[in-house]
């Protein structure tokens, strides 16, 4: 039985901090879920990470689709979250809801995520209704990448500030179970944090969120991203660049395949096998 949305609040009222990462495959997937991680995002940063698109605005409902099927399948214990990726809701409240509906039905997300507050409040509201769990996300808001004019630290300014604080409750009052704060100054965060009956989740929001959430590829050093708010905890980078050349030297030199990685023949059959070979050429 997968993580509920109700553990989360337990977790914030227990004051358990709660570890999340994103996963966008089925291998690591397995791995966050036995790691007990209790919430899986499969995160729209899909495009940079995985397909090497420049901004996350490139990733299509299908891309969803597909990579929440493989994460689903790599998962017992967590909840698995779906991004809403770019114009999949910012249309009208009704393509949202039927987006978020595809992501549950098609590809088994037990929850989706939508960046935006107050603007998308409606359309939060109506998803909620439908019966699918929202995940929210305020401050750096990657999907709006052109109008913020970069990766910018968001909310230092007072109207910044409050505005990010109206967002929040605006989520909370539409239904959301949670609010992603990205980028924003950890006072400001821990501000919200104590605000919400719901949990936030921080990503370069400070250590007073209710709990952290990272891009995999970031922790575990694979790709050549170095954000300010990450840490990386492996270098697989190296890693596995180690590990493809070992093999392809051994290739070259003639050491792999080895005996134990090629399967025999009887030697009768072969021994017939020669006597056919030979009376072809020979007639
Ligand atoms: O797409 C993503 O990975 C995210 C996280 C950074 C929260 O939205």
């Amino acid at each position: 039985m997968p993580v509920r949305i109700t553990k989360l609040q337990e977790m914030k009222q227990a004051g358990d901090r709660i570890p999340c990462i994103t996963a966008y495959d089925h291998p690591t997937a397995r791995l966050a879920d036995t790691a007990g991680i209790p919430l899986i995002l499969v995160g729209d940063s899909l495009g940079n990470v995985v397909l090497g698109y420049a901004s996350t605005v490139h990733v299509t409902m299908d891309d969803m689709v597909r990579h929440t099927q493989a994460v689903v399948r790599g998962t017992t214990n967590a909840l698995v979250v779906a991004d809403m990726p770019f114009m999949s809701y910012q249309a009208s409240v009704e393509e949202g809801v039927r987006n978020a509906g595809r992501l549950v039905q098609e590809a088994g997300a037990h929850a989706v995520k939508l960046e935006g507050g107050k603007a998308i409040a409606e359309t939060v509201r109506r998803i909620v209704t439908a019966g699918i769990p929202v995940l929210g996300h305020l401050g750096l808001m990657p999907q709006s990448v052109n109008q913020l004019g970069g990766y910018r630290v968001q909310g230092r300014t007072l109207p910044q500030a409050q505005e990010l604080l109206e967002d929040a409750e605006a989520l909370e009052a539409a239904g959301a179970f949670g609010v992603v704060l990205e980028g924003v100054p950890g006072p400001l965060a821990e501000m919200v944090t104590k605000r919400l009956r719901v949990a936030t989740i921080g990503i370069g929001a400070g250590a007073g969120c209710d709990g952290q959430i990272q891009v995999l590829h970031d922790v575990l050093g694979l790709g050549t991203r170095q954000p300010q708010h990450a840490k990386r905890y492996a270098d697989l980078d190296r890693i596995i660049e180690q590990a493809i050349v070992a093999y392809a030297g051994e290739v070259r030199d003639g050491q792999f395949p080895g005996a134990e990685h090629t399967t025999d023949i009887d030697d009768a059959v072969l021994g017939e096998l020669l006597g056919v070979v030979r009376s072809t050429v020979e007639d």
